[in-house]
């Protein structure tokens, strides 16, 4: 009798080695390798989308660029203006932050639009389902309803429906018997999604895989699929908040710097339209070491509160600096710049620093924002009233020019703040859209460098 062989592979990363480690030497992560049975043609699993002769690249039709849209416009945004038929979507993201719920919401918004869609759970009872879209207080619209376990059950409903859209909740639920492994192994996700792959191809069918992210790797997560699937977007959510973001991480079909932004209701997600409002809140103006950014995620605008708090450091050692929502390494820089340009002495004291509400905001045009708001802090005063900080800063403490200005004034003063700190560079540029109109209503006040601008800001 042949000895089966057995192999051992990474549940995050998809690593694999022939003897068990502690510690996967592919992402660093621990006990996270599960034994598998090394069956033939593990490795030639995925799809054949091409197959026979070549062909020169002139002599391919190109493909009609044609998109599903599900009216969710976050969603659809963050998919790049809906999806595109034959593509697989893997939506990843922690139990229990709302997949279910975003993915039914979809799936019965499609089968308003007369797309015919099929919803397949292997987690929840026919029942559950039910129960949920009642709470949505969406009309059904034929959506067909699933709850099978098996891919070859599931493959031969797709046949006989012929679904435009598939949902499958989740891609960690199905297994094919006759592999072996145990559902939610790495062999059985990625066989399932092949699989599905090459349905989706083949018969031009949107999937949409839920994945959850999980913490233990008993089971394995979205990011062993990544590489397999056409876009990747997380859904993403602060357990002390109802928002909750849709990112958009891979997408081969238009940009992945979209976000979308949702709200947890009662009766499922809700779709934030000014989420500049939703960030700021609950803002108290007029205190020290609070300013207001406008950032750029994607295409749109958003404003977002940065809170600083200096304290002096009675560790003796090495002050505490701490970050939430801000590039911990940019905001180093930042305070080595106050040090060294400004004559701010920080080294002993501590800095606490957040973006507030929650979200990430990472790009350099914050960074003046991040400087201002650490001052303002240390100097106890307040930035003035009703202002709006952009700019990127060099390391010699010059304020540098920032891309999208007009977006990102346009939003401030929608917003109703009057008074705009932004490069002076940008200023200079003679011309940019709007400007005329920005002028009659805010403020603009062109800072060159560091120094000057904690001059106009901070009286
Ligand atoms: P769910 O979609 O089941 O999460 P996932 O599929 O990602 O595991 O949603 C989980 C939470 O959302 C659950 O705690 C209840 C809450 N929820 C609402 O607040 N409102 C609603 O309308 C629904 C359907 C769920
Ligand atoms: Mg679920």
């Amino acid at each position: 009798m042949v000895k089966k062989k057995r192999i051992y592979i990474c549940t995050e990363c998809g690593y694999e080695t022939f003897s068990w480690i502690g510690k996967c030497p592919g992402c660093q992560s621990w006990y996270s390798l599960q034994e598998e049975e090394d069956t033939p043609g593990r490795k030639n699993m995925t799809a054949d989308t091409a197959g026979g002769a070549f062909k020169n690249l002139e002599d391919i039709e190109p493909l009609e660029e044609k998109r599903f849209q599900s009216g969710i416009h976050e969603m659809d945004r963050v998919l790049g203006g809906g999806t595109v038929p034959g593509s697989v979507v893997l939506v990843g993201g922690d139990p229990g932050i709302g997949k279910s719920t975003l993915l039914l919401q979809a799936a019965l918004r499609f089968a308003s639009k007369n797309y015919k869609v099929l919803y397949v759970t292997g987690e929840e009872s026919l029942g559950q389902v039910r129960t949920r879209s009642t709470r949505l207080e969406l009309p059904s619209c034929g959506l067909a309803v699933l709850a099978e376990m098996e891919y070859s059950r599931i493959a031969s409903q797709i046949n006989s429906i012929e679904p435009d859209l598939v949902v499958i909740d989740s891609i960690q639920t199905v297994m094919k018997s006759e592999l072996g492994s145990i559902p939610g192994s790495v062999v059985q996700v990625r066989e399932a999604t092949a699989s599905f792959n090459q349905i989706a191809k083949s018969k031009h069918i949107t999937f949409f895989l839920i994945g959850h992210v999980t913490k233990e790797g008993a089971i394995a997560g979205p990011r062993v699929l990544e590489h397999m699937v056409d876009c990747v977007l997380y859904f993403e959510g602060d357990r002390y908040h109802n928002f909750r973001i849709l990112r958009g991480i891979k997408n081969r079909f238009g940009s992945t710097n979209e976000m979308g932004i949702f709200t947890m209701e009662p009766n499922g997600l809700l779709e934030v339209e000014n989420p500049s409002a939703l960030f700021l809140g609950n803002r108290s103006e007029q205190a020290a070491g609070s300013i207001v950014v406008s950032t750029m995620e994607g295409t749109r605008p958003l404003l977002v509160e940065i809170q600083s708090l200096v304290t002096p450091s009675y560790t003796g050692g090495t002050p505490r600096r701490t970050s939430a929502g801000l590039d911990f390494n940019r905001v180093a820089l930042i305070v080595a710049v106050l040090e060294k340009r400004v004559g701010m002495q920080l080294f002993n004291r501590d800095i606490f620093i957040n973006a507030m509400g929650g979200v990430k905001v990472m790009e350099p045009a914050v960074e003046l924002g991040v400087a201002m708001s650490i001052a303002s802090a240390y100097r106890d005063t307040p930035v003035g009233e009703g202002t709006v900080i952009v700019g990127e800063i060099g390391l010699t403490g010059e304020v540098r020019p920032v891309n999208r200005i007009s977006e990102r004034l346009r939003e401030g003063s929608k917003m109703g703040f009057q008074r705009c700190l932004l490069p002076q560079g940008n200023l200079d540029a003679q011309f940019f859209p709007g400007r005329d109109l920005l002028e009659k209503e805010t403020e603009l006040v062109g800072v060159a460098t560091l120094k000057q601008a904690l001059q106009m800001g901070l009286e």
